[in-house]
C-alpha cells in the first residue's frame, strides 16, 4: 500500500510546520492501518524493540518497559501499550512514514505506535520533538496547547508530566485524520474507544550535542588541530588574568575547527546517520547468499528491485568527492555511479527499470556489493545466476 497525505504541503510547510499545532481532518487519504494490535504486541515482546505500557487507573499513573512477557498490565480501560521505532521492524508502517518525505531523512526520526484502552494515555506532556500524530483504528480525544512554559514533574519515576494547560485544539480523532503538534506544545490524548495512533516523530539536532559529536569525530578521526601560538606577547602584571585579546584568540582556535567545510560536512554525514533505533538487517558478509559481482550483475540483468532495509539512514550532500553516509559510516561513490548512489539514498526502492537503466559492465561497484553485504539493501527477490 502506498500511504498519501491529503492537505496542502506547500500551505502546510508555510503557516504550520515548527510554527503551530494544527488538525488535519482526513489528512491521510483512505487510510487503512498498516499493522494490527497483536502484532503490536508480538513486537513490544522483542528485546531489542523498546516498549512501554502505561496505565491510569483510579489517578495512578505507572508505567513499565517492554520487552514484555504478557501483556496483563493492559486492562480493558485506562492503559497504553507504545512502540518505539516501529518502522524499522515493519516494513508497512515504514510505507507510511514515507508520506512525509516531504522533510528530509535527517530531520526524522522514528514511527511511534500505541494502542490505547478506552481512557488510555501516556498523560499531559511536552516533548521537544515534533511530530505527526496518525489516527488509526478508533478514536481518541486530544487536547493540544500553544507552545508555552509549564510546570513539569514525575507522578511516576518513569513518566514526566506538565501542568494543566488551555487547549487550543480539542478534538476526537476519527480514522485517518492527523494532528500535527510542533515542539513545546503541551498535548494530551485518551482513547474513547481501543484505539491505534502512528507517531511519525522528527528530531533537531541541539546545538551542544552536535558540538559534542563534532569533537568525537575529530579525536576519532585523529585529524590535526592548530595549536595556540603567541609570539609577540608583552608581559604582564595581571598574572591570574586571561585577557580579552587572549580570550577572543582562544575562540577564533575553536571557531577555525568549526570553519571546515570538508571536515565539518564530513561529521554530519557521519552523525546524522547513524541510527537511532535497531533494525532488521540481515548481515551476509560470510554467509552463502554473500553477493559477488556475478550475483549483482544477475539481479540487475533480471531487473529485480533494489530496497533499502527499513528504518535504515541514507544520506549525501552531493558535494566532491561524492559519497553516501549509512548508519555513521561513508561510503565513497564513483562519479559513474553517482546518480544511482543518490536515488538510492532518495527512494526507498529503487525499481528494476533505473536498475536497467545503469550500466550492468560497470566494474565500479564495490560500494554497492558492500552495502547489499552489510544488510542496508537487498534485491527483492532471488537472483538466479
Ligand atoms: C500516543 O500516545 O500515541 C502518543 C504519545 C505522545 O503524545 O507523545
Ligand atoms: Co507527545
Amino acid at each position: 500500500m502506498q500511504y498519501q497525505v491529503a492537505f496542502n504541503i506547500e500551505d502546510f510547510m508555510a503557516n504550520y510546520w515548527q510554527q503551530q499545532p494544527c488538525l488535519l481532518k482526513q489528512g491521510m487519504q483512505a487510510f487503512i492501518d498498516p499493522l494490527s494490535a497483536e502484532e503490536l504486541a508480538g513486537l513490544a515482546m522483542e528485546p531489542e524493540i523498546q516498549s512501554r505500557l502505561v496505565t491510569s487507573r483510579g489517578q495512578q499513573w505507572q508505567a513499565e518497559l517492554g520487552p514484555f512477557e504478557n501483556f496483563d498490565l493492559l486492562g480493558d480501560s485506562h492503559s497504553s501499550l507504545l512502540v518505539q521505532g516501529v518502522d524499522h521492524w515493519h516494513p508497512e508502517v515504514a510505507k507510511l512514514a514515507e508520506a512525509f518525505q516531504f522533510i528530509p531523512n535527517w530531520r526524522f526520526d522514528d514511527v511511534m505506535v500505541s494502542y490505547s484502552t478506552p481512557e488510555g494515555g501516556v498523560g499531559p506532556h511536552i516533548d521537544q520533538y515534533c511530530v505527526f500524530i496518525i489516527q488509526g483504528e478508533g478514536k481518541r480525544h486530544w487536547r493540544v496547547g500553544k507552545k508555552q512554559m509549564l510546570k513539569e514533574f514525575a507522578p511516576h519515576a518513569k513518566l514526566k508530566h506538565c501542568e494543566a494547560f488551555d487547549a487550543e485544539i480539542d478534538v476526537i480523532l476519527e480514522p485517518g485524520d492527523v494532528l500535527y503538534i510542533p515542539p513545546g506544545c503541551p498535548h494530551e490524548g485518551y482513547a474513547v474507544e481501543p484505539a491505534i495512533n502512528y507517531s511519525i516523530g522528527f528530531r533537531a539536532p541541539n546545538a551542544k550535542d552536535l558540538l559534542s559529536g563534532f569533537a568525537d569525530y575529530l579525536l576519532r578521526h585523529d585529524l590535526s588541530s592548530k595549536r595556540f601560538a603567541d609570539p609577540k606577547r608583552s608581559a604582564t602584571q595581571e598574572f591570574g588574568r586571561i585577557a580579552e585579546n587572549d580570550s577572543l584568540a582562544l575562540n577564533k582556535l575553536m571557531q577555525g575547527l568549526l570553519n571546515s567545510p570538508e571536515a565539518t560536512a564530513q561529521f554530519l554525514g557521519e552523525h546524522l546517520s547513524e541510527n537511532a533505533h535497531s533494525s532488521d538487517i540481515v548481515v551476509l558478509i560470510g554467509s552463502e547468499d554473500e553477493l559477488g559481482y556475478s550475483e549483482l550483475h544477475a539481479c540487475m540483468e533480471q531487473g529485480i528491485a533494489l530496497t533499502r532495509c527499513a528504518g535504515i539512514k541514507a544520506l549525501y550532500l552531493d558535494v566532491l568527492p561524492y559519497q553516501i553516509f549509512v548508519d555513521g559510516q561513508a561510503y565513497a561513490i564513483p562519479n559513474c555511479s553517482w546518480a544511482l548512489a543518490k536515488t538510492m539514498c532518495d527512494k526507498s526502492v529503487v525499481d528494476s527499470y533505473s536498475l536497467r537503466a545503469f550500466d550492468k559492465d560497470s566494474k565500479q561497484l564495490d560500494w554497492l556489493i558492500d552495502l547489499v553485504n552489510a544488510g542496508y539493501w537487498y534485491f527483492d527477490g532471488q537472483c538466479d545466476e
